[in-house]
């Protein structure tokens, strides 16, 4: 007789319950009370924000509110002064160097200037964190740095330096790169400055493109309204340090609160002050 099948018996239920009950879903990535100051000045004051999954999540707000020392948190590159950054569960902040270096491993992250080493070509730049953090032999790396660099249209521009390429084209090879080791998280700081409508429009598409494709769950960045709704499932807004909205984006867009109208209208009239 099989002993397992009795011995699981009493857990899971006595009264006809076959299936236990599912254990509750954590968030990829969650913020709680996240509080940061840079001198007296308190940038992040009590932020909460639970990404939603495998979904597109754009974060705007005005310039200089926080929002790219939220990002910074999130890939645990600034440490809070009060608060949690939680990411699949554990607390970065909590968690030893080395396993804050295996969290970060999971996340591609996409800065405002593509940040690729001007002194490598655009190959080297996709393959670098695969030969930096996996053993694959160059053949394998080959194959798949080529893969990247087609599905962002820069095939052809393999070879040449940051220098070399258009603006536009740095941005696509950063999120080659950023999504070369198959990241659970991907980060953009906005992935459209210095980026002409046309060009941010393309951008978006792509980005559309490689989630719908790749999977994971992404968050943007940016000012720019026009890109926030074409590319996202979902907006959160900061304002003063907090989140002060997050929801569906079409909802969002077709919201009737003065604030939310105000903030995505980016007009000066209305509830929202300067200060
Ligand atoms: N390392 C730092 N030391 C001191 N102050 C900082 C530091 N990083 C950010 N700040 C300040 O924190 C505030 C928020 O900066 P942050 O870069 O997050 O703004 P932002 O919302 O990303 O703005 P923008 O839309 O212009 O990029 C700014 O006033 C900035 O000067
Ligand atoms: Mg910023």
């Amino acid at each position: 007789m099989d002993t397992t099948l009795v011995d699981l018996a009493p857990a899971v239920g006595g009264a006809g319950l076959t299936t236990p009950a599912p254990a509750p879903r954590t968030a990829t990535m969650q913020v709680r009370n996240l509080h940061k100051q840079f001198g007296d000045f308190k940038v992040l004051q009590g932020l909460d924000i639970e990404f939603v999954d495998d979904a597109i999540t754009t974060v705007l707000g005005p310039s200089g509110t926080g929002k790219s020392v939220l990002l910074k948190h999130l890939v645990g590159l600034l440490e809070p002064d009060q608060g949690e950054v939680l990411v699949f569960g554990q607390d970065i902040w909590k968690a030893t160097e080395a396993e804050r270096y295996e969290l970060r491993k999971r996340f591609g992250v996409l800065f405002q200037d593509g940040a690729l080493f001007g002194s490598m070509n655009i190959y080297d730049n996709v393959a670098f964190p695969l030969r930096k953090h996996t053993d694959m032999r160059e053949d394998e790396i080959a194959d798949l740095v080529m893969t990247r660099l087609q599905e962002v249209g820069l095939e052809r521009s393999a070879h040449k330096l940051p220098t070399e390429v258009s603006g536009g084209m740095r941005k696509r090879a950063g999120f080659a790169r950023g999504l070369i080791m198959n990241p659970d998280i991907v980060l953009f700081d906005e992935p459209d400055s210095g980026l002409d409508p046309v060009r941010t429009s393309l951008l978006c598409d792509l980005i559309q493109q490689m989630h719908a494709e790749h999977g994971g769950t992404y968050l943007l960045v940016t000012h720019n309204i026009s890109a926030a709704r074409s590319c996202s499932d979902y907006v959160g807004m900061i304002w003063q340090g907090k989140l002060v909205h997050y929801g569906d984006a079409e909802e969002a867009f077709a919201s009737d609160d003065p604030f939310v109208r105000q903030f995505l209208a980016g007009e000066s009239a209305g509830p929202l002050g300067m200060d």
